[in-house]
């Protein structure tokens, strides 16, 4: 199993891809763009918060890419 690293209900990105990786508590493996939807910084996983956060200004997004706090408006970008 790919990524078979991350656990049930947490994410990893790989930088090199620019994916943000989660993996639901089901074990279905989800994949986002890990690039911003604010400036394109890369953005990176919380453990403690169980959600994405942006280093660049803040912004931080649900597990399944949608906005918690700005100054990002769009969700993070699923791919397929
Ligand atoms: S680039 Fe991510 S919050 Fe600005």
């Amino acid at each position: 199993m790919p990524y078979e690293d991350i656990k049930k209900e947490e994410g990893k990105v790989i930088k090199e891809k620019h994916l943000a990786l989660y993996r639901d508590k089901e074990g279905k493996l989800h994949s986002y763009s890990s690039i911003c939807t604010h400036e394109e910084c890369d953005i990176a996983w919380q453990s403690e918060d169980k959600n994405w956060e942006c280093p660049c200004h803040g912004a931080r997004f649900t597990p399944d890419g949608h906005v918690i706090s700005g100054p990002a408006i769009e969700p993070l970008r699923e791919i397929e």
